[in-house]
């Protein structure tokens, strides 16, 4: 027998209650991974146990994204740019020429997906193809958007040689070639992060690795994630000289505003991937002139940035030194934000590998915060 409640006691809810939430996901364990470690508060990174100052010092971005796909360091490894299958050329012919580069490569990667088998598991030699073919997608889209004709890709060039050769027309110097090689080693991978967590749950669906990419690509496009360089290089145009540095810090900051390569979800050290682009940036034969004053405005910058929030260390991460680099071997910055996916491509797709190898569609739970259950008002 059941007691009826009083007709005025309070109505107990009927929809469970709340379980603790982590906004951002902000510490919570999604998965297992041994692509990468990164210690945030010692300001470490290991791509499968080894340092990535010590990949950019002796390796090349096809040594890493190898290690990255297999396990094995072979410092032979070879990677260079593959063709443009011709419906996708014919897409990115048909796009407009103010296209935003990260759109037009996300629709190439889409459209190239459309052209392949790619059957499920996800295997290293989709990974490679994929990863080979997007650089001569993005450097055919920069040069139709400006009315030239796009350039096969050369096999004797590596993928990142190769990629500044199908953009300009002619083949790097080796020093260039090596900085944009230094980029994208520390561009290659870099754990859970918002798009490589996107493309592991899109994988999780079994879906394809063009469609894990592609979805990646579009997580990368947002300022908080692959936006922040082309942005550095407008805040150092906005300050202008190292005597405004600090006036303008301190007004950006006055306006809510962000200063771009700097904080980081998971380091609170300095990022190791900033202190290897550094060193990169600094050997460089063609180094923007505005480089020395980028390195006394960070000093500036971390200085404020330390005494407005000393509850957060927020130090330079790796967009600042990035923005450098991709000007200094000719980039457009329009360009950067691509080029940065470009990079990742080997990181996205090993974890595509790897969640494929031992899979469980992700699938998280959430707490319902709306009304309880009602009656449609009439
Ligand atoms: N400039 C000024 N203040 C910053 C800042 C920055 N670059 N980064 C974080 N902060 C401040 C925030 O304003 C916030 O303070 P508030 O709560 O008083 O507003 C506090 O630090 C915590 O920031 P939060 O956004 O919670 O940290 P996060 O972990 O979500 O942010 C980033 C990580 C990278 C999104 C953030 O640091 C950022 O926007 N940086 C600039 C963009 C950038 O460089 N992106 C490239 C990342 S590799």
């Amino acid at each position: 027998m059941t007691d009826s409640p009083p007709a005025d006691a309070p109505t107990e809810p009927t929809l469970p209650v709340a379980r603790p939430y982590s906004p951002g996901l902000e510490g919570v364990v999604a998965g297992e991974t041994s692509l990468s470690y990164i210690d945030g508060a010692a300001g470490r990174l290991l791509y499968r146990g080894y340092r990535i100052g010590d990949l950019v010092e002796r390796g090349t971005y096809a040594a890493v994204a190898h290690l990255l796909w297999t396990g094995e360091w072979d410092a032979a490894q070879r990677l260079p740019t593959a063709e443009i299958p011709r419906p996708v050329m014919d897409v990115l012919r048909a796009l407009p020429s103010d296209a935003k580069p990260m759109d037009a490569l996300r629709t190439a990667v889409s459209a190239w997906g459309s052209t392949q088998e790619l059957p499920w598991p996800p295997t290293v030699e989709q990974a490679r193809a994929l990863t080979a073919f997007s650089p001569s997608a993005l450097a055919a889209f920069a040069r139709l958007r400006s009315g030239k004709d796009p350039i096969d890709p050369d096999p004797s060039l590596d993928l990142t040689t190769g990629f500044l050769y199908q953009l300009t027309g002619e083949r790097p110097d080796p020093g260039t070639a090596r900085a944009l090689d230094a980029y994208f080693i520390v561009g290659a991978e870099h754990s859970f992060n918002a798009s490589t967590f996107t493309a592991r749950v899109i994988t999780s669906t079994r879906s394809d690795v063009a469609s894990a990419v592609a979805g990646a690509i579009g997580t990368m496009k947002g300022p908080l994630h692959g936006g922040a360089p082309s942005e550095v290089v407008d805040q150092l145009a906005q300050v202008g000289s190292v005597e405004h540095a600090e006036e303008w810090v301190r007004d950006a900051l006055a306006r809510g505003e962000r200063l771009m390569g700097f904080g980081h979800r998971v380091y609170r050290a300095y990022d190791p991937r900033a202190a290897a682009l550094r060193k990169v940036a600094e050997g460089m034969e063609h180094k923007p002139d505005w480089l020395q004053m980028a390195i006394e405005v960070e000093d500036v910058a971390l200085r404020v940035l330390a005494e407005k929030h000393p509850e957060r260390p927020l130090r330079t991460n790796v967009e600042y030194y990035a923005a450098p680099v991709l000007m200094g071997v000719g980039l457009a910055p329009d360009l950067f934000p691509a080029t940065f996916s470009l990079a990742r491509h080997a990181g996205w797709t090993a974890h595509a590998l790897e969640q494929a190898a031992n899979n469980r569609l992700i699938r998280p739970d959430v707490n319902y915060v709306g009304p309880e259950e009602r009656d449609l008002p009439g």
